[in-house]
């Protein structure tokens, strides 16, 4: 901006070369008035923009970390029908666009331990099955999951009493399909987590209808939350 007006200067004074010199230094006048004016406002606009940083940005901190705690109705199996708790820490950038939650072994039984990643950004979900030490890699379902600034609100709200108000399960079946060879292409957040481990690209199954427990040989369960209700995502292998 300031080199603009430099050369804006300059060719004014060129271009006013025969006029008398009273005229010429009136005109010089305009130009440091003009440019004096120019770093003023460059000077204003660079404190309201460090002023909305300051106010704005650093208010939100740059990571959370949350330990919940959920109460939840367990209306899958009906042999374990009745109250369960699920834990998870839940780590959530901002700025970076991704949430990071980690599922520690689970108090039912049939679910595994995980690391999943939310990347907004990329717009995809990683699963890192912990028993298993694979990695599945599948499209961001937004209805599921909560962008991390709305997240972060839900759980700021719940944390005087670290546990959400009692909430009830969903289930969604995903179809392990092919082998992920190109990390790179999955983002740098769900590389970290992914990167030597075996991964896989999941589909989602179609058809609405339970897996009984003697087919289940071949699926392996998660139990996570990202939103008001616990999800369990149930991954097969392709049979
Ligand atoms: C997202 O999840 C909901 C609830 O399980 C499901 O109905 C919907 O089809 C999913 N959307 C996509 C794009 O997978």
């Amino acid at each position: 901006m300031e080199t603009a007006a430099l050369i804006l200067c300059l060719w004014l004074q060129e271009e006013q070369a025969p006029v008398v010199q009273g005229r010429r230094s009136s005109l010089s006048g305009v130009c440091y008035l003009t440019m004096g004016l120019l770093v003023l406002l460059l000077g204003l606009v660079f404190a309201s923009m460090y002023v909305y940083r300051y106010f704005f940005i650093t208010q939100l901190p740059r990571e959370s970390v949350f330990h919940c705690g959920v109460l939840y109705e367990d209306s899958l199996y009906s042999p374990f029908k009745g109250q369960l708790e699920l834990h998870e820490d839940v780590k959530i950038y901002i700025e970076e666009n991704y949430e990071q939650i980690n599922v520690p072994v689970p108090q039912f039984g049939g679910s595994d331990p995980a690391d999943i990643i939310h990347d907004f950004q990329r717009g995809l979900t990683a699963y890192h099955d912990i028993t298993l030490d694979k990695c599945y890699v599948i499209e961001l379902n937004t209805t599921i999951v909560m962008p991390p600034r709305n997240l972060w609100e839900l759980l700021v709200n719940v944390k005087k009493g670290t546990y959400l108000p009692q909430t009830y399960i969903i289930q969604e079946e995903m179809i392990a399909t092919e082998h992920v060879s190109d990390m790179e292409q999955l983002g740098s957040f769900i590389y970290r987590l992914c990167s030597g481990k075996e991964t896989y690209r999941l589909k989602r199954r179609s058809t609405r209808r339970r897996i009984s427990r003697r087919e289940a040989g071949d699926c392996h369960r998660i139990r996570h939350f990202e939103n008001t209700f616990v999800v369990e995502t149930v991954i097969c292998k392709k049979s």
